[in-house]
């Protein structure tokens, strides 16, 4: 029996990179597929639905189950039509890797409405809206007695978790997509729901698009091939077993490294019982301005 045998899975964005890696490894663990991706170019301009069709296309022809989706999960209506179908198509739905994602690099002072709005749109509400069809259909599932478990993985970066400086449209979807899954880690638990988190590295599209990181990620002959995106894909899986232990979580991943990442947590604290004034505050704080203990 091999880890996901039988289980219904969503992969967004899986035409390409990552996601297309985490479909392929799913559909080998057993996994029914749906291969969601609109065929969109680096900054989001649609193409075409052929790349989800040549994935669900290669799984099949590797004798697993899979079919293609063209739904756009920014779109509310998008996202309601990929969950809905995926329940027609296989019955039911245990697994939703939230995954689609582009770039509108931009510094602040230059980054225009439409860059800030579409990268937020893609990332974030392309994470929330698919989770939440998915989050009612299995609330429903739980009260009519058919509970079982079902898991969210959700896709942030390190870019969102330690701020990178050109990216704060990305970076702060991505920083929020990370706490959206803690939310609904403590909402969904009732309905035997977990939800994690990765922050990968890999070479795709979206990095080679990054000036000098091509060089660094080009595989060297002989040595384990670190910037793999299918490196990536057994930790999505592992989060996506039915007797996952983690809710919650954050890992980052990339190569053979995993690591837990810290939430947010409070540091150090000044504290009196009553209200400061601006020049004791200074005056309290004025230690801690060389940065944190
Ligand atoms: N590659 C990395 O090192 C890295 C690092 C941190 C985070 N990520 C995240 O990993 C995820 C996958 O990225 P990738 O590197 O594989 O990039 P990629 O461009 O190869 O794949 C992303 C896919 O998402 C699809 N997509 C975009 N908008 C969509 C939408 N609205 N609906 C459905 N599909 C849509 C694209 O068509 C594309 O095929 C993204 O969320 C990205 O931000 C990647």
């Amino acid at each position: 029996m091999t880890s996901l045998d039988g289980r219904v899975a969503i992969i967004t964005g899986a035409g390409r990179g990552l996601g297309r890696e985490h479909a392929l490894f799913f559909a080998d663990e057993g996994a029914k597929i749906v291969v969601n991706d609109l065929g969109g170019a680096n900054d989001g301009a649609r193409t075409d639905q052929v790349p989800a069709e040549e994935v669900a296309a290669e799984i099949r022809a590797r004798g697993g189950d899979a079919v293609a989706s063209a739904d756009d999960v920014a779109e509310w209506a998008g996202a309601e039509n990929l969950i809905n179908s995926t329940i027609s198509t296989f019955g039911g739905l245990d697994i939703l890797v939230n995954n689609a994602g582009i770039l509108r690099d931009r510094m602040i002072a230059n980054m225009t409405e439409e860059e800030w709005d579409t990268v937020i749109a893609v990332h974030l509400k392309g994470h929330f809206a698919p989770s939440r069809w998915a989050a009612s259909y299995w609330r429903e599932e739980h009260k009519s007695g058919r509970g079982k478990p079902r898991n969210l993985v959700h896709t942030s970066s390190t870019s969102g978790l330690f701020a990178n400086p050109g990216q704060s449209n990305y970076g702060a979807a991505k920083s929020a997509i990370a706490t959206f899954s803690q939310i609904a880690a403590k909402e969904l638990s009732r309905y035997d729901v977990v939800s994690n988190c990765i922050a990968p590295g890999a070479r795709t599209r979206l990095t080679l698009a990054t000036p000098g990181l091509e060089e660094i990620m080009t595989p060297r002959e002989g040595a384990f091939d670190e910037w793999d995106p299918a490196n990536i894909s057994p930790l999505v899986a592992y989060l996506s077993t039915a007797n996952c232990p983690f809710t919650g979580e954050t890992f980052f991943a990339q190569g053979g490294v995993v690591k837990r990442v810290r939430s947010w947590e409070m540091g150090d604290t000044v504290e009196q019982s009553s209200t400061w004034s601006v020049e004791t505050l200074a005056e309290a704080l004025a230690p801690l301005a060389d940065g944190p203990s």
